[in-house]
């Protein structure tokens, strides 16, 4: 992948003054289930030394609901929940220790980072849910699903695997689909019945849920190698 020019993609990486105990759980539980960024390319089935061969990715996963409830489900596959957001992070690292998750990693930061850090071909599967809009078309350089970054993403997914984005915001969802129309070798599809058909695979995040009660409609792009 080339190096990008990184403009921040998140609000903020933390909400309000992390709670003694949030503190805790990223000092005390990020060396069992967090990722420090490697100095050199790795296959991320190293990260769960070799126990798993297929790896999963979560870009932005927020409170984590999701992919603790995928973690749960799927305990043969492997895990990586990528987010810069310190709240969120301190909130999964308990969830996991709670349910005494073997097979799911957590790297605090920028998904453009560690995704550099990735052996091409080596994910199974992407999920980026409800990634943040910026909807003003001032701020729409800080949209991570660029065309340049969406063509990354592809090269790290094996032959067969998959990406998985949704989002509520119907501008953004046009701007993917433009973003996809150059990228050789890739599936996906257009029809708007499709688009707005929820994968099976996908449980409730807290956006989505809110949005939902919001009654706006939500778009799930799905994109196959
Ligand atoms: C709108 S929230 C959605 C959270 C969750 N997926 C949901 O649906 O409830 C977007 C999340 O993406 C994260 N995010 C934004 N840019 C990111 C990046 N470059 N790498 C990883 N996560 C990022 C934000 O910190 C935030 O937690």
């Amino acid at each position: 992948m080339e190096k990008q020019h990184i403009i921040p993609s998140y609000g903020r990486k933390r909400s309000h003054g992390l709670s003694d105990s949030q503190k805790n759980n990223l000092s005390t539980l990020y060396k069992f289930y967090g990722i420090d960024l490697p100095e050199d390319i790795i296959d991320p089935r190293q990260l769960f030394e070799g126990k798993f061969d297929k790896i999963i990715l979560e870009i932005g996963f927020g409170n984590g609901e999701h992919l603790i409830n995928r973690a749960l489900q799927k305990t043969s596959v492997g895990f990586i929940g990528c987010d810069p957001f310190e709240n969120g992070v301190a909130s999964i690292l308990k969830e996991i220790q709670k349910h005494d998750l073997k097979n799911i990693k957590i790297f605090n930061g920028d998904v453009r980072l560690l995704l550099e850090k990735l052996k091409d071909h080596s994910i199974f599967r992407m999920y980026t849910l409800f990634p943040d809009p910026w909807g003003k078309r001032k701020h729409h350089k800080r949209r991570l699903l660029s065309a340049e970054f969406i063509s990354g993403m592809m090269h790290k997914i094996i032959l067969t695997g998959s990406v998985i984005i949704a989002t509520d915001h119907e501008d953004y969802m046009l701007n993917i689909l433009e973003n996809l129309k150059d990228i050789p070798r890739i599936k996906y599809c257009r029809n708007m019945d499709q688009l707005s058909a929820k994968p099976l695979c996908l449980s409730t995040t807290k956006y989505e849920q809110k949005a939902l009660n919001q009654q706006r409609k939500c778009y799930y792009i799905r994109v196959y190698v």
